[in-house]
């Protein structure tokens, strides 16, 4: 990351803070790593994105329905998924300060120094090498991959590394207060994925629901990994939630539902109105336990392209792993005719494709699209400066600013008569307080796309002036038109 990259991100992570969106957990504690709150704006922010999947996904599709399963599974639902034995990251740490790292990341953080001094090269040799060696699993090699390219750490400077070791991210608390001569019998896992909420569910919900294949089962929440690397605000965090949808399919048909939801998907992404060119795909090299074929959807944060959803055709892998561990049978009768046998098709266990997005990840990814640090020029030539979040309107967490001009006069009567005209509809934002540059600034950083002042004008002829964020023109309108012209946008 550059220094120019790195300001952009702490001034993000500092306007968060001051402005109500994101603050540091238990805070007065000093923190705790990677786990962060919700402010009063940016739990708008979060349910407003939120909203927006849950929408597209149950509401625009009609064969996808939702659920919300609870955090605490069945502890063997973790063995079937694959989590107690491969969810885990080759980590390495240094013998001389102590910290451990993600070998990934350690050495993308080197390639990611190579390309800075321009040796483009050398560094895609290294991250091919990396990416050869990961899939492999060759720890022996990738090892002696960080001495050949003299990786060091940030912290010791030094280049004394332990060999390579695979570290399991699940929490694990105990649950009830059985006594058992096994400890384990207790463990239950803070879920790493909602994903398995809704596999355990498939037959629940299909019945009851009477879906038909192909269909799909959506759901958001809480999700728990106990990160290593967690240095990243909240792109990487310890306690995160999760917006997934397993859409369960005819077997052979998975790979044409594949490309459709990875088209899908950044189409969603793109209805937000950010620019095409700040994302990428990413199509997967090394292959997660489960994954038959899977691609990331990337975005230009001010940190670098990054992952923020996963695209993967899961194929049978779970349901048949659940079928097998709970010996439930797993599967569903498809009554529609094959053409090949002009029977039907018949029981099977369905193919998954999945696509998982992380919500305080898409959270940071409207942010940084949204900050700006603007220069104004003014009419006489001087300039001057705002912060602005140009968020977008349908997720912005409040729509309106109503501004009297004066707390006397009458103004704040009518300003809340449109107050209340308009709170049934969408978040408003009432202020009487301070000159009304310096609202309009505030309601600028926090992302407000309409301010309206009332004023002795106003009175008169029943005309307000609306003042538009990211233009910051004015012109005066209808105080009657004002609901209708936000409701327009939304
Ligand atoms: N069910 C599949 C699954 O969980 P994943 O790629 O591990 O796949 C999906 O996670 C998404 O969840 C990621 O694209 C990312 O947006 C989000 N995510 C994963 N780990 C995260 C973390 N530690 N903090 C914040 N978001 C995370």
């Amino acid at each position: 990351m550059s220094i120019q990259q790195e300001n952009i991100f702490q001034q993000i992570i500092s306007h968060a803070k001051e402005y109500g969106f994101v603050f540091p957990s238990s805070e007065i504690y000093d923190g705790l790593s990677a786990v962060y709150d919700y402010g009063p704006y940016g739990v708008e922010l979060k349910k407003n994105i939120r909203d927006y999947w849950w929408k597209s996904m149950t509401q625009m599709h009609e064969n996808i329905v939702g659920i919300d399963a609870a955090i605490f599974m069945h502890p063997t639902t973790w063995k079937a998924s694959g989590h107690v034995d491969n969810f885990s990251d080759p980590m390495i740490d240094n013998k001389d300060s102590k910290k451990r790292y993600r070998v990934d990341h350690l050495i993308e953080a080197k390639a990611e120094e190579l390309n800075n001094a321009g040796k483009n090269e050398e560094a895609n040799h290294l991250l091919n090498k990396m990416e050869e060696l990961l899939a492999a699993e060759n720890f022996t090699e990738l090892k002696a991959l960080i001495d050949e390219y003299k990786i060091s750490c940030s912290i010791s400077g030094t280049s004394n590394w332990t060999d390579i070791r695979q570290f399991n991210l699940m929490f694990k608390t105990e649950f009830g207060a059985v006594a058992s001569d096994n400890p384990d019998d207790n463990i239950v896992y803070l879920r790493p994925e909602t994903a398995q909420g809704i596999f355990v569910n498939f037959l629940n919900v299909q019945k009851t629901a009477r879906m038909k294949i192909p269909f799909g089962i959506a759901q958001t929440g809480k999700a728990f990994r106990n990160e290593i690397v967690a240095r990243q605000f909240i792109f990487r965090m310890r306690e995160f939630e999760q917006m997934e949808m397993q859409f369960f399919v005819r077997p052979g048909t998975e790979g044409e539902w594949y490309k459709f939801w990875k088209e899908e998907r950044l189409k969603w992404h793109l209805s937000l109105g950010i620019s095409p060119e700040k994302y990428r795909y990413h199509d997967h090299v090394k292959l997660a336990h489960y994954a038959k074929e899977a691609c990331d959807i990337e975005f230009n944060f001010p940190i670098g392209f990054k992952e923020v959803e996963g695209i993967h055709s899961r194929s049978d892998f779970d349901l048949t792993q659940h079928q097998l561990y709970s010996k439930k049978k797993q599967q569903y009768f498809d009554n529609d005719i094959d053409p090949t046998t002009g029977k039907p098709y018949g029981n099977y266990v369905p193919y998954v494709v999945e696509t998982s997005i992380g919500l305080d990840r898409m959270f940071l990814l409207v942010l940084s699209n949204a900050f700006e640090e603007e220069v104004i020029t003014k009419e006489d030539g001087t300039t001057d400066s705002r912060t602005v979040l140009h968020i977008p309107t349908k997720i912005a967490p409040v729509k309106l600013a109503i501004l009297p001009l004066l707390k006397k006069d009458g103004l704040p009567e009518i300003a809340k008569q449109l107050l209340d005209e308009c709170k049934p509809y969408f978040k408003c934002f009432y202020e009487e307080k301070d000159a009304i540059g310096k609202r309009y600034r505030r309601q600028d950083a926090i992302g407000t796309p309409f301010c309206v002042t009332i004023d002795h004008q106003t009175k008169e002829d029943n005309t307000v002036t609306i003042r538009y964020r990211d233009s910051m023109k004015q012109e005066r309108i209808a105080l009657s038109s004002i609901k209708q012209l936000i409701l327009n946008e939304l």
